[in-house]
């Protein structure tokens, strides 16, 4: 049974477009390989995160109160996508520890959670799940195709990076500002993880599902592919 941790960005997950088309889309896609497959899942908080970490910084609250108000965030994600998952073989409670997600693994065939501790992403929870589980791969799904040279949203002629090694991807994030609700393609913390425990890796457009399907299925596929590696 091969084992897959995927960080599913909240900015995907709810982003008021068919997001109730698409969370039934990703685990009709996910239960179509669930006899191959078994999966961790960790929400992020996307845009529920992002407003109240605002809100909250401009009140005066500290970086380690607005992570923690962050990770209620993705444990509400959690929730919404573990609801979808009714009648399926799911762990019945969002995980709060790497710990819970493994033991919830070991008896499902999925197993949700969000944040844990203060001070990274859910990209980080994911990828400290992934070496302590050995994954056989991590998937990042994000709002943007793969990981770029520079950020696309701000120097269009920033390019995709089809495939690189886990220590490319350790340089390319480790410039990434810290705090709560900063954001990159990928959690510096996330990448260190995934090069040192040796983890196969890919970034996608978290929407796209089938494209989702064909990398599980090891087809030719649209993102980025991070093989460990210097
Ligand atoms: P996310 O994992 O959602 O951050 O956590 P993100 O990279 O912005 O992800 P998207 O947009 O969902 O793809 C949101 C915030 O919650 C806190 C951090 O402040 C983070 O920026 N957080 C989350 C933690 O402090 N610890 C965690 O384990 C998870």
């Amino acid at each position: 049974m091969r084992r897959v941790v995927i960080s599913l960005g909240g900015s995907i997950l709810v982003k008021g477009d068919n997001d109730a088309d698409h969370i039934r889309e990703l685990i009709d896609g996910l239960t179509s390989l669930s006899d191959e497959m078994r999966f961790i899942i960790v929400t992020g908080g996307g845009r529920l995160a992002r407003d109240h970490i605002s809100l909250g910084r401009s009140t005066g609250a500290d970086e380690a109160t607005l992570d923690s108000l962050g990770i209620q965030a993705t444990r509400m994600n959690a929730w919404l996508v573990l609801g979808a998952f009714k009648g399926k073989d799911v762990y019945p409670r969002p995980f709060t520890s790497i710990e819970e997600a493994i033991m919830g693994a070991s008896s499902h065939k999925f197993t949700i959670g969000g944040g844990t501790h203060p001070g990274h992403t859910t990209d980080a929870v994911s990828a400290l799940i992934a070496e302590m589980w050995r994954a056989d791969l991590f998937i990042n799904l994000t709002a943007v195709d793969g990981a770029y040279t520079d950020d696309p949203d701000n120097n269009r002629s920033a390019k995709r990076i089809p495939k690189m090694t886990s220590k490319e991807l350790v340089d390319l994030v480790s410039n990434t500002t810290r705090g709560a609700g900063s954001h990159s393609v990928m959690d510096p913390l996330a990448a260190m993880v995934i090069h040192r425990a040796g983890i196969e890796s890919r970034i996608l457009e978290g929407r796209d599902v089938p494209n989702l399907l064909r990398c599980m299925r090891g087809e030719d596929m649209h993102g980025t592919i991070v093989i460990p590696g210097e």
